[in-house]
């Protein structure tokens, strides 16, 4: 909390605390067609969003499209011009040649990525994270460079909004819900957004009404990046040194799905070289550096085998360990329990501060959450529930924790309309 505080007070901080632009809370009454495109989850995804008013949204065409790892290292513009593509491609399917000449269809960007906004359709991107390395993007504007490769296209698109993922959460959890606190992404990475008084953002120098609000970008991945406050152990260390950002982004490689399975295939290797695990046995693929995916996890913790048969099939299977008895199959499991434990007891650490900062520990309110690690790992939003019960007692009853698919296209469609609507 007091990381929080100080991230609104200055630039620079542990936490960077980046104000959206966005001020106001959706009302669910917001009507109008919108494209929306999404990168820095798993997949890029772009669509067409129909916010119909009444809480409700029309049927969500969209695609998604693999970035390929070339896509995530090589120069920004080929990234851009590759996106600008599959912008062309959903343009084509779903508006066809329903365009008007000189009509130009408004894009609300959601980019995943920690960027200082000095306006809701300016973003300077600070630092990637989350594996993507392109050059020429760090330091410039996101939205000019997107701009560009749709024009080179000749494509009738205005970016006229750029959100965060958490940002998209937030107003499209407020569009269905109006008790929402914060929005949060579990998956490849972690981080939250919520609605903040602007009389108390100090570090914003703008003539905002201080008695609205604006949403807040924590970029809570970056939480203890200096390593003083939580434990970190010795598999961490070694992750983050080995990692393309090391010393950063240190909350989010002990949380996100990017980061566990390599977690648990560290500690595994460890356990190899003492000779506690395969008798010592190794393999070629268990030196490969991210080889175990947090998908591994999943299916070894849900496997409720007598004698942990889907467990003995990956490890034959993905690190060609063939002679593995059933205690080693379960301390693999256990391994794999208490980092997936660990990942969503911090989780919560992540949302009890929040909610405590905003005074909302005793009132009934609700978390949107997306991400494929919420989603997909076996118990997660159950310990989660059961750690904000060790902060708050019988009220950690009253904080809903929503998975909220398709938000950041949602939120990317309400902060476009936004956008438009502070330009009157
Ligand atoms: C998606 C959202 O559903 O979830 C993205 O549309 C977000 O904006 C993503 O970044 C996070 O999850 P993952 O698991 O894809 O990283
Ligand atoms: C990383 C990004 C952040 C994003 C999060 C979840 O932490 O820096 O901007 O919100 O991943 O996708």
């Amino acid at each position: 909390m007091k990381q929080l505080k100080n991230g609104l007070e200055k630039d620079g901080q542990s936490l960077s605390m980046v104000p959206s632009f966005v001020t106001g809370v959706p009302t669910g009454n917001e009507i109008g067609t919108y494209l929306t495109l999404d990168l820095g989850g798993t997949n890029l995804r772009v669509c067409k969003v129909i916010l119909e008013g009444g809480r409700k949204i029309g049927n969500i065409k969209g695609q998604l499209y693999e970035v390929s790892e070339d896509l995530k290292t090589g120069d920004v513009t080929i990234l851009f011009d590759f996106i600008a593509d599959c912008v062309k491609d959903l343009l084509l399917k779903e508006w066809g040649n329903n365009i008007q000449e000189n009509d130009k269809i408004d894009l609300g960007f959601t980019f995943s990525f920690p960027v200082i906004q000095t306006a809701i359709d300016k973003g300077i991107l600070l630092k990637w994270t989350k594996g993507f390395t392109c050059t020429g993007a760090v330091g410039n504007d996101i939205i000019s460079i997107l701009q560009k490769s749709l024009d080179r296209k000749s494509l009738p698109v205005k970016v006229t909004a750029l959100i965060n993922d958490t940002v998209g959460i937030a107003l499209a959890h407020a569009y269905y819900h109006s008790e929402v606190v914060l929005g949060a992404i579990l998956g490849t990475g972690t981080n939250g957004a919520y609605f903040e008084q602007l009389e108390n953002i100090k570090k914003l120098n703008h003539n905002f009404n201080p008695l609205d609000k604006m949403i807040i970008n924590i970029e809570w991945g970056a939480f203890d990046s200096e390593k003083v406050i939580l434990p970190i152990t010795q598999y961490d260390n070694k992750l983050d040194k080995e990692s393309n950002n090391p010393n950063s982004q240190i909350f989010e490689k002990l949380i996100s799905g990017m980061y566990l399975g390599e977690i648990t295939r560290n500690i595994m290797l460890y356990l190899i070289d003492r000779s506690l695990l395969f008798n010592g046995l190794s393999s070629e693929n268990f030196n490969k550096h991210y080889i175990f995916e947090t998908k591994y996890m999943s299916i070894i913790e849900s496997d409720n085998t007598e004698t942990l048969e889907n467990t003995k099939q990956i490890l034959e299977n993905l690190f060609h360990i063939s002679t593995t008895s059933l205690t080693d199959r379960q301390i693999v499991k256990r391994i794999c329990q208490l980092v997936g434990i660990r990942a969503s007891r911090l989780s919560s650490l992540a949302l009890a501060s929040i909610i405590s900062y905003c005074k909302m520990e005793k009132s009934k309110c609700c978390v949107g959450i997306d991400g494929s690690l919420f989603e997909k790992y076996p118990n997660f939003s159950v310990r989660m529930h059961n750690t904000l019960k060790e902060f708050f007692g019988e009220n950690a009853d009253k904080i809903g924790l929503h998975y909220t698919s398709n938000g950041s296209s949602i939120g990317a469609a309400l902060a476009a309309l936004l956008a438009n609507q502070s330009k009157l």
